[in-house]
């Protein structure tokens, strides 16, 4: 890895205390992103907001209490053998502040586990103003402070998430502007406190899109998020891009095969992100666990990507545990064997070896 003061390009003239804060945090940066970008390794994302797990608790007659939350989230993180395919666990702010049932705060308890803790910044979404259908991302009004409170409670990378819905009309030019704004503004905070960004820029899939609109819908935001981050002078060596694949909406009558989203997606990226960036690490935004391990093992087939391609799944790391769970102590041993069999198999496709013969070896396929 170059050293800091190599990135400087000729005209930055950094005042002396921002240089100062920046080499101090570079080391931070480095030890992060290493662990982060390990080979067959992934992100688990359990930062679901108070409103989107209280969705998924009603969903399976689950009470959304404080200790229920806290009590779910204990099982993921504790489940047996998960360090080996999770490199790092995207926390609620609410979750960075809970202990373990063995009194241990959740970033100490992971960090027992050698692995990462990591914290969602964003503050949510609100209507886009003077734009139909859209959505901004809101938090970047005191984030400095809030990255450096969360930093002295153990997160060392942070995750800011914008959406883009897609019709004949958007994304506007204007959603694609200011998402890629606020993504380099918070990206360049994070680096300022030491923490690597998760940079997550999401193509929405609840539409009738095809494939292709989707492919021109991803390049278009790829393309601006990228001219954002090198303006605000973001270091691309420390990110990781948390983007969507490239995918039919799920009304198009037309459904593309895993060879066709691992082609297309790859081939977007390869327009649009540097080499510099050294993870990249999927949602799953409503695909079935099944089809996000598919067609992330479907990329890895392809050779020469420069990039380590791996996943930081939400609803595809998460559906079938939960369910099995159901808020029910008992069922804590078979939630986690679950758990950690999907999150096996996510691995074994970032490396570009999962069949889908191995879903039968799985109680829940
Ligand atoms: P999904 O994998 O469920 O899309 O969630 C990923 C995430 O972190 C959303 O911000």
């Amino acid at each position: 890895m170059l050293p800091f003061p190599a990135f400087i390009p000729a005209h930055y003239q950094p005042e002396e205390k921002d240089l100062i804060s920046m080499n101090s945090h570079m080391k931070d940066l480095e030890t992060t992103i290493n662990q982060l970008a390990k080979k067959g390794k992934g992100i688990l994302a359990a930062d679901e907001s108070m409103a989107t797990i209280g969705k998924r608790f009603e969903a399976l007659k689950i009470e959304s209490t404080e200790d229920n939350r806290r009590a779910y989230r204990e099982l993921l993180m504790s489940t047996p053998g998960i360090n080996e395919y999770i490199a790092g666990v995207i926390l609620f702010e609410e979750t960075l502040n809970q202990t373990t049932s063995n009194g241990m705060k959740f970033p100490d308890f992971l960090r027992s586990q050698s692995i990462l803790p990591g914290i969602k910044v964003d503050k949510g979404l609100i209507p886009l103003i003077n734009s139909t259908d859209e959505q901004a991302t809101q938090g970047l009004d005191g984030l400095n402070e809030r990255l450096a409170e969360y930093k002295s409670k153990g997160a060392c990378f942070a995750k800011w998430r914008a959406v883009y819905a897609v019709s004949e009309k958007t994304p506007s030019r204007m959603a694609v502007k200011m998402n890629a704004n606020s993504l380099a503004h918070y990206a360049a905070l994070c680096q300022a406190n030491g923490i690597v960004p998760i940079v997550e820029p999401e193509v929405l899939i609840d539409s009738n899109h095809t494939i292709e609109r989707c492919a021109e819908v991803t390049e278009n935001v790829l393309h601006a998020v990228f001219h954002s981050l090198h303006k605000y002078k973001v270091k691309l060596e420390y990110i990781v891009l948390k983007p969507s694949m490239v995918i039919n909406g799920k009304q198009c009558p037309t459904k593309a095969s895993a060879e066709q989203v691992g082609k297309m997606t790859v081939m977007v990226l390869r327009r649009t992100v540097p080499a510099a960036v050294p993870t990249i690490n999927f949602l799953s935004g409503g695909q079935s666990p099944e089809e996000a391990t598919a067609n992330l093992n479907a990329m890895n087939m392809l050779a020469g990507n420069p990039w380590n391609l791996s996943y930081s799944y939400a609803r595809a790391l998460q559906d079938y545990c939960m369910k099995t769970w159901k808020g029910d102590a008992k069922n804590v041993s078979a939630a986690q064997a679950i758990f950690l069999q999907r999150a096996k198999l996510n691995s074994l496709a970032s490396l570009g070896k999962y069949t889908s013969s191995l879903e039968k070896e799985t109680s829940f396929a």
